[in-house]
């Protein structure tokens, strides 16, 4: 057999061969080009949900396409959520992937969502959060998350700096809390707002938790977790999750 012959079986291969001949492949190749990373098991089922696969088409923007499994454990844990009496809440929404998410949940069951981001971006880094962020980065406009999530008539908008506009909320218990926004300072704020006011078995989920890129959000958690009794679950998608004991 020539050469030629070979490379065009193996293009063939490629291109459409059994899949799991293919993931194997995609396995080594992978293994040659970035060893760290680590196929997980083949023939995972979620990844084939056309449902969800449309929404992260449609909802989630570009410059986050990597998070499917992070939504889907949102969407996932939301399950639990709304078994537990109070409000949801997400701290850093940008432009409402995961707040639509929390919404198609909580629809019909009289709980009211809290978005609360300054929609002009982070906040100034500090020195726990190391190099990667500037203040300002995903700034957007506010009138997009209003529009995705428009059929959705209990949703509260609180534009403005965390923890600044928690005030608002004074009142209110909480069932789940999405903390999102990157840094140190307003996780920590975050965390000593909202804590308090989860009802027990409540769902705070931290996003960031598990990311080089976020070391102050992960310092925060730590942190604010070290006194209490909860342990932090870290998923092996870079979420850290807490469930409200008492
Ligand atoms: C990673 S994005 C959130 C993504 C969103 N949770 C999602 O699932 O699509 C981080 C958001 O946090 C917001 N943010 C960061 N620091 C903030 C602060 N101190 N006060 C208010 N919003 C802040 C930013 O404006 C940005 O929209």
């Amino acid at each position: 057999m020539t050469l030629f012959k070979i490379l065009k079986m193996f293009r063939h291969t490629l291109q459409s061969g059994p899949e799991y001949t293919r993931y194997v492949i995609a396995e080594v190749l992978t293994r040659f080009i970035y060893k760290p990373y680590k196929f997980s098991e083949f023939g995972r089922v979620f990844l084939n949900d056309a449902g969800f696969l449309r929404y992260h088409d449609r909802y989630v923007s570009k410059n986050n396409y990597r998070s499917l499994d992070r939504k889907y454990t949102l969407d996932q844990l939301m399950k639990l959520a709304i078994k537990v009496p109070g409000d949801t809440a997400e701290c850093g929404a940008y432009q409402g992937a995961s707040s639509f998410l929390i919404c198609q949940r909580i629809a019909g069951l009289k709980k009211k969502h809290h978005v609360f981001d300054s929609f002009e971006g982070l906040s100034a880094p500090s020195t726990e959060d190391g190099s990667y962020w500037t203040k300002g980065d995903l700034t957007t406009d506010e009138q997009l998350i209003r529009d995705r999530l428009k059929s959705y008539n209990f949703v509260a908008y609180h534009k403005g700096w965390i923890p600044d506009t928690f005030q608002h909320v004074q009142s209110k218990a909480f069932c789940f809390v999405h903390i999102d926004v990157d840094l140190f300072q307003p996780t920590l704020d975050s965390l000593r707002f909202f804590y308090p006011k989860m009802n027990v078995r409540g769902v705070i989920l931290c996003d960031d938790y598990g990311f080089s890129t976020c070391p102050g959000a992960k310092k925060a958690m730590d942190i604010f977790f070290g006194t209490k009794n909860e342990p932090i679950i870290h998923l092996t998608t870079g979420q850290g999750l807490v469930i409200k004991s008492t």
